[in-house]
């Protein structure tokens, strides 16, 4: 046997709004409306169409390039429209979906909760909603009930931190509140509505292995041995890491999370396996004329960014590093998302391989990672990047719908076929 166990998933990852297309009822579509809040002006509209049909073929597209796993999500505004009313018809059409997936022989990991919410939650406050918590739990049982004997892996929450800082801290994203209260009044709402999703998912879907994914830059000292740099480093590390793995260990929120330890019940090793998403490295400067953003800046060259998003330096050294990191809780990993905005596919191939080498170094250190889920199957609507940053192994002409997979795709099936040898 080589690195990579048998049995280790190959895949692609895709969320419901970035792909279905059509998500009339939840505070995306919302927000797409409002002008100056999607970088490019434009919309999810179609999407990729998977709802209105393309889906098959596109997972089609990945078991034919080799992949034997698919990580998707389902859409709450969809399968709730209204509080407590649950739509057959789409629960139906992700029983279709997800049988598809098996008909391939490929396995699928489903994320209840990836950044959108249906309107009737956001008119309630979204997750600073005393109910929110509740809710999810409640959908992620009727979830179990109607599609768990389908599904493979269940994920409550896609990156708590980065839907905390989008929509909480910031305006990026909605609700957009920008006030430090709601970030970690989300945030704590959050970790309280996985341990709800975990419960319900228990009663309705035993047995399933149950997860949340957690996004995990690689925060470093610019200058390894300044000890701002050091510090700086260390506490941007625990406030979007740190603190939360150890809430996720110990069942405790300590600062910045929480002035005061305070136990949220349920959330101690409340989960079967841990999913990390990873763009990449940020060199970390203490800067004392920074106020505005703690007196830190991030400093890294040649660094993948937009006008508005920085995804860090691509680091293969971080991926390990961090992989290391989370097999100390105990169970299972899976790199649920990694990849690169690059529409001309000039550095996905190389970001790609590397972070396989990356992940075959991280299990040869001891990390026991069971699949490594590319972000993404296709060009997608990348949130208030828009279609401004394409993220693709497949191409996708959101007008036309037309798929041309991009040079990496072919090389992520040698790597998938081959069982990640030989890269
Ligand atoms: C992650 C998100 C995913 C996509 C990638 C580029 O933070 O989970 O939906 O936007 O970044």
């Amino acid at each position: 046997m080589g690195t990579f166990p048998d049995g280790f998933l190959w895949g692609a990852a895709t969320s419901a709004h970035q792909v279905e297309g059509g998500n009339d009822r939840n505070d995306w579509w919302d927000w797409e409306a409002i002008p100056g809040s999607i970088v490019d002006g434009s919309r999810s509209g179609d999407a990729c169409g998977w709802w209105a049909g393309r889906a098959e073929a596109d997972l089609s597209m990945a078991a034919a390039l080799g992949q034997n796993a698919h990580r998707l999500g389902v859409e709450w505004s969809r399968l709730e429209p209204e509080e407590d009313r649950f739509d057959v018809a789409a629960f139906e059409r992700y029983a279709a979906i997800l049988d598809h997936v098996r008909s391939l022989g490929m396995a699928s990991m489903v994320t209840l909760h990836h950044f959108t919410l249906p309107r009737w939650a956001a008119a309630k406050g979204g997750w600073t909603w005393p109910g929110m918590a509740a809710r999810l739990g409640r959908f992620a049982e009727e979830c179990g009930r109607r599609l768990g004997d389908r599904v493979g892996l269940w994920v409550t929450i896609n990156e708590p931190s980065v839907l905390a800082l989008g929509g909480y801290a910031t305006r990026m994203w909605p609700p957009g509140r920008a006030s430090p209260a709601a970030y970690l009044a989300s945030l704590r709402a959050m970790l309280r509505g996985h341990v709800a999703a975990v419960q319900g998912l228990r009663r309705s879907s035993p047995g399933r292995p149950i997860g949340i994914v957690l996004n995990a830059p690689w925060f470093v000292p610019a200058r390894p041995d300044h000890p701002g740099d050091r510090a700086a480093a260390w506490l941007q590390d625990w406030s979007v890491t740190g603190a939360i793995v150890h809430a996720l260990d110990t069942g405790m929120l300590v600062p910045p999370l929480w002035p005061l330890p305070l136990e949220v019940v349920g959330l101690k090793r409340s989960f079967d396996f841990l999913g990390l998403n990873f763009y990449g490295r940020f060199d970390v400067r203490f800067d004392p004329g920074a106020p505005r953003t703690g007196f830190m800046r991030h400093v890294q060259p040649a660094t993948i960014r937009s006008d508005r998003v920085d995804w860090g330096q691509p680091s293969p050294e971080g991926l390990t590093a961090q992989l290391v990191r989370l097999s100390a809780l105990g169970v299972p990993l899976y790199v649920t998302e990694h990849g690169v905005r690059d529409a001309g596919d000039d550095l996905r191939p190389t970001v790609l391989k590397d972070g396989v080498r990356a992940v075959a170094e991280a299990i040869r250190q001891g990390a026991d990672v069971r699949g490594y889920f590319h972000w993404s199957l296709v060009d997608n609507f990348e949130w208030a990047e828009g279609w401004s940053s394409r993220f693709g192994l497949v191409e996708v002409d959101p007008v036309t719908q037309v798929r041309s997979p991009r040079p990496s795709a072919e090389i992520y099936a040698t790597i998938c076929r081959g069982n990640g040898e030989g890269v």
